[in-house]
């Protein structure tokens, strides 16, 4: 277990959705986990002036409404030590000096200092400046952090403008780029998997894998977030971050080690290797797609256009699809199949790794119907799960062949259960980087979806689409390379064959 220095976290945007749906709760079950450093105070800074018990006050609300099933009465009492509180209107040219002082200055706030930037992604340059000006970001009396929540930039050119603005203040150690999918248990498994087991490494390459496909399916709509999401769509807010990072860490070699610079100097030499897709190829590599009106869980849900914050006339897409390759000697020639959507039929992320067919077909005679390749499938929501797909011999006297799948779902009914943020929280406390994003790992992330970008920004008067609750656009097949792949929907055998429609 980690033992992590006094420290001061400082939450910016403590009033906002991320800290009250994901920052706040997660440090309340470190708090019932016992795993919050003895010594650390948690200042919650927002536009808002409030004092410290009408802070205490909106926290025990957040929480209730997170748990209505009750707080752990000692552990939220603890908590409630650790919470402070400093408004800082945009108006008050004094706020961050006061800041400063504060911190620097009182004597009650270890010196150590996380500043988390909860707050949207336009905001957190100027605050970054303001700190970097009266000089809270100086490493003179303890370390000094600053963690910032995706997207970085909103294409490559932003990115690199957004990573030139941070350095004039901090510098790379200092940086946390958040991905709270690294965060997740099965996609850290996806290293366990690949690196603790020498059985698959023989065919995790060209020779035996067909294609890797990714999914990460919501049924849930843009949820409030429409101000956001109208402007960033589906290939910005997963594909650019999430997915690829999975991709990277399908795709890559063994590191030297697992310290968090040997683990992202492997994941950018494949983000370097994925073939840039030329704009005259976008349409055989990618493919978007927005939601119209459906049934979701047997209630009728709104299209996107008519949800609340969208223009009757956007085109952004919430589905986005795309394949890449990964131009090396490991992976030369397969497809990465990768895809995202909201308003889907289910919500399910995962990894499917579908192998070649035997090189010749021996039991055709056996089966009833098409040859049926093997697959490795790492579910990792809802369930998280690792499901191999081979062929066996039915029982009885002919000699015919079944699919059966073994299932090593390695999570057990007591298991502790941890949201991503928790574990990501310890670690910046902790200065540790594996599982957050270095900058040339972001804009190499950039370079792979920019020209997709481009070609979709100029093509603003038509958009396909799917129905709400169903599986995704049709159109989205015309992506893959041969007749006999498809996107796989179910990591079940019974629905290893369903196909979009
Ligand atoms: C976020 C995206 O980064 O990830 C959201 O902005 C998306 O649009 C979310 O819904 C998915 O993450 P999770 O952990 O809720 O599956």
């Amino acid at each position: 277990m980690k033992t992590i220095a006094p420290s001061t976290l400082v939450i910016f945007g403590a009033a906002g959705n991320l800290a009250r749906i994901k920052l706040i709760p997660a440090l309340y079950r470190l708090e019932v986990a016992q795993r919050l450093p003895e010594e650390m105070l948690i200042l919650s800074v927002s536009t808002e002036a409030r004092s410290r018990e009408v802070w205490i006050d909106a926290v025990g609300e957040m929480l209730k409404a997170k748990y209505p099933e009750g707080l752990d009465a000692p552990a939220f009492a603890r908590f409630c030590q650790r919470l402070h509180y400093h408004g800082n209107p945009p108006d008050d040219l004094t706020a961050y000096d006061r800041l400063k002082t504060l911190i620097d200055g009182s004597g009650k706030f270890p010196p150590n200092v996380v500043f988390y930037m909860a707050v949207p992604p336009s905001m957190f340059p100027g605050i970054v400046d303001r700190l970097g000006d009266v000089g809270l970001l100086k490493q003179t009396m303890g370390t000094r952090r600053v963690v910032i929540e995706k997207p970085f930039g909103y294409d490559l050119l932003s990115a690199q403008s957004l990573q030139k603005g941070l350095t004039r203040h901090l510098d790379e150690q200092q940086i946390f780029r958040i991905d709270h999918y690294l965060g997740k248990g099965t996609v850290q498994n996806v290293m366990v998997f690949r690196f603790a087991n020498i059985l698959l490494e023989p065919l995790w390459n060209r020779h035996y894998i067909d294609h890797v496909q990714i999914t990460h399916s919501e049924s849930l709509g843009v949820d409030g977030r429409a101000g956001y999401y109208n402007e960033a769509g589906a290939l910005r807010d997963m594909i650019q971050s999430h997915l690829l990072q999975l991709l990277t860490l399908v795709a890559m070699e063994p590191p030297v080690s697992m310290a968090a610079e040997h683990l992202r100097d492997e994941k950018v030499k494949v983000l370097k290797a994925i073939r840039p897709i030329p704009q005259n190829a976008v349409h055989a590599h990618a493919f978007r797609a927005q939601y119209t009106s459906g049934v979701i869980d047997g209630k009728p849900v709104p299209g996107y256009l008519e949800e609340r914050g969208v223009s009757a006339d956007s085109t952004t897409e919430t589905y986005a699809a795309l394949k890449v390759f990964v131009d090396n000697w490991r992976w030369s020639g397969v497809p990465f199949y990768l895809r995202t959507g909201k308003r889907m039929a289910e919500g399910s992320s995962a990894i499917c790794i579908r192998f070649r067919n035997p090189p010749q077909d021996l039991l055709r005679q056996s089966r009833h119907d098409h040859s049926h390749p093997n697959w490795i499938m790492l579910g990792i929501q809802p369930n998280d799960c690792l499901k191999m797909e081979i062929q066996v011999k039915e029982p009885g006297l002919e000699l015919h062949t079944r699919t059966l799948s073994l299932d090593a779902t390695y999570r057990k009914q007591d298991d502790a259960d941890y949201d991503a943020y928790e574990g990501l929280l310890l670690d910046a406390l902790d200065g540790d980087h594996s599982l957050f994003l270095r900058y040339d790992e972001v804009e190499w992330a950039w370079r792979v979806v920019d020209p997709v970008l481009k070609v979709w920004a100029m093509e603003r008067e038509f958009i396909n689409n799917y129905a709400a609750g169903s599986w995704g656009p049709r159109g989205t097949y015309r992506l893959f390379d041969r007749e006999d792949q498809f996107w796989r929907h179910s990591l079940d055998v019974s629905g290893a064959d369903l196909q979009a429609y």
